[in-house]
């Protein structure tokens, strides 16, 4: 079977590798989903593995196959599966249960293990390959009405989980209904973070650098009635001044300047959600004491979000499929740009390093 890995540690070693094809009893208990992979989206998490920033391979290989957003058709299941059957779509899960109390609990998105097992990112292998085969736990159907959203599954979780942990927070204030929010970055967490807001009826300022004209990132943002802003434009403190501070900031941009520059305009009561992998060396100059002033002053939050466990993975789809009711064909245009065959790994590559205007890039696996 062919599978796209790289060789952690070493930049710049994507390339094909062999593996054997999976079975069904490679899970025990009969609890094995075997699936057909019919596509796969790649992202800068997958950029940066390949630049040899992170991520290992699994014990017993010195390779990594890399990929976590997966699409694809369920080909065999287990004496013990309930959840899916032959011919189901199905995505799955990213993040692997390590031993602590959340891991135990089906919470493996929030272990509180320094190490993390992740398909495609660490220490698991990942999905850019033909078959995979994993517990039913971890796998999650896809209505055959949203078949065309396919990859989207996965950044939709992270963006599903990043808005539900602002709410669960926010619990602490007793009441909060927060009128308006801004998205900082326009890529697909910001986009999809976007249409989840919207949908709870949200004024949503969608935040990024790109001019707002001839910009598809901008269309989508207001294909979902957000309003869009370019940052060249006008300064997140502008903006904060004409239009008000907002009650909650989604952080999505990458860039942990603008992570930081983010504290010094949240509203009172507000919550920030950090929501960028920032894997580089960056070191950013911040006003501490005017931060750490107002951030006391107004009881003002700050939280961490990352991966996400299968009930976020069904909010995600409930909210897709919702999306596609209140904004028809909107979700899809971030599927921008689409390679064919895993042999075409050096193009997929390329693209996420190279092009500007690929919002989204994924793998044609398979056919039907
Ligand atoms: C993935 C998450 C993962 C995170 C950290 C993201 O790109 O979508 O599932 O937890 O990287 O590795
Ligand atoms: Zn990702």
């Amino acid at each position: 079977m062919k599978a796209v890995a790289v060789r952690p540690g070493i930049p710049d070693s994507v390339h094909l590798a062999d593996l054997p094809k999976p079975s069904v009893d490679d899970i025990p208990d009969g609890r094995g989903v075997l699936v057909r992979v019919l596509k796969v989206g790649v992202d800068a998490t997958d950029r940066e593995i390949n630049e040899a920033r992170y991520g290992k391979p699994p014990e017993g290989y010195d390779f990594l196959v890399i990929g976590h957003e997966c699409f694809g058709i369920v080909e065999a299941v287990g004496s013990a599966v309930r959840k899916v059957r032959p011919g189901d779509y199905v995505t799955c899960t990213v993040r692997r249960p390590g031993r602590s109390i959340f891991d135990r609990i089906g919470r493996s998105d929030i272990t509180s293990e320094e190490e993390y097992y992740e398909r495609g990112i660490n220490l698991r292998h990942g999905f850019l390959t033909e078959y995979f085969v994993d517990d039913e736990e971890f796998v999650v159907r896809i209505p055959p009405r949203l078949k065309h959203l396919h990859v989207l599954a996965e950044p939709m979780s992270c963006a599903a989980k990043a808005v539900e942990q602002a709410f669960l927070a926010q619990q602490r204030l007793q009441v909060w209904e927060p009128k308006r929010a801004w998205v900082t970055g326009a890529g697909q967490i910001g986009l999809l973070a976007t249409l989840v807001l919207r949908l709870r009826g949200i004024d949503v300022w969608t935040l990024a650098r790109g001019p707002k004209e001839g910009n598809l990132k901008a269309e989508i943002a207001e294909g979902y009635g957000a309003a869009y802003v370019s940052t060249s434009d006008c300064s997140l403190h502008e903006l904060a001044s004409r239009y008000g501070r907002p009650d909650l900031i989604i952080e999505a941009t990458g860039h942990s300047g603008v992570a930081f520059e983010c504290m010094e305009v949240l509203g009172h009561n507000g919550c920030m959600v950090w929501t960028s992998i920032t894997g580089g060396e960056r070191t950013v100059q911040v006003p501490g004491d005017q931060v750490n002033l107002n951030w006391v002053l107004g009881n003002k939050m700050l939280l961490g979000s990352v991966n996400a466990n299968f009930r976020h993975f069904e909010s995600g789809i409930c909210d897709m499929a919702l999306g596609e009711v209140f904004f028809p064909g909107v979700t899809e245009r971030i599927l921008t740009h689409p390679v064919d065959g895993l042999d075409n790994y050096a193009e997929m590559m390329r693209l996420l390093v190279e092009d500007p205007h690929a919002l989204k890039v994924y793998v044609n696996v398979a056919t039907e």
